[in-house]
């Protein structure tokens, strides 16, 4: 594969969209190839999928029926869009990928990380990205933020407990200290640039380290 897979995720209103189209806008200056997409969706069918999965109404959704439909979103759009691009040789940033579904279905609907995992890499055939930055914050400040952006969709996920998504930040705390290879967190308290100079720091650090990587 020619390309580099690179992942962002964090719980909500943690800003990783907003970072995620700055780095892209950087990167493009420097005359890189770069594609950005996300989960659930980024292709036409898993855009489909994202529409039955984030549905309000749908409040009788089983938990092992909403994993399935993330895990056949993701394989969609990675048929489709990721693995075709990467071939390509881009840089792909995607926005929430199988570590999603690790800390939400896995732990926030208690399916268990182990059988989430094994489902997922069925739906990907082994496929994880070449590193993730995870973007933490507090639930409390996040969802915060996300109230007070009207623009952004109110989904089926944003209206769970406050303790769901500190469960999910454990989750994702968890995950980082067991891959610290792969794993990178960045604190996503501060302002915006701040967050978007901390990011860009540490993908500079990586593809220096990969120089045959960044070309
Ligand atoms: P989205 O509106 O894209 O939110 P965000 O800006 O927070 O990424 O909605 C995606 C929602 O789906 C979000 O609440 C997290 C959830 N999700 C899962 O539960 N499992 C998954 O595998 C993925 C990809 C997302």
């Amino acid at each position: 594969m020619k390309g580099i897979f690179i992942t962002f995720e964090g719980g909500e209103g943690a800003g990783k969209t907003t970072v995620l189209h700055a780095i892209k806008d950087i990167l493009e200056k420097q005359g890189k190839r770069v594609v950005a997409t996300r989960e659930p969706g980024g292709s036409e069918i898993a855009e489909k999928i994202r529409r039955i999965i984030l549905n309000p109404d749908h409040t009788e959704m089983d938990a092992r029926t909403e994993a399935l439909l993330y895990a056949a979103a993701r394989r969609q759009h990675l048929v489709e869009t990721v693995l075709p691009q990467l071939e390509n040789g881009a840089l792909v940033l995607c926005d929430r990928f199988i570590d999603s579904s690790l800390v939400y279905q896995g732990v926030g609907r208690s399916l268990g990380v182990d059988d989430v995992l094994k489902m997922n890499l069925f739906a990907t055939a082994g496929l994880m990205p070449a590193l993730t930055l995870y973007f933490d914050v507090d639930p409390a400040i996040g969802l915060a933020r996300i109230e007070k952006n009207s623009e952004r969709e109110f989904n089926r996920l944003d209206k769970e407990k406050l303790d769901f998504h500190y469960q999910v930040r454990e989750a994702y705390q968890a995950l980082a200290n067991k891959e610290p290879e792969r794993i990178k967190t960045i604190s996503a308290e501060k302002d915006i640039e701040s967050v978007i100079e901390s990011t860009w720091q540490l993908l500079t650090e990586y593809l220096t380290d990969s120089p045959e990587k960044s070309e």
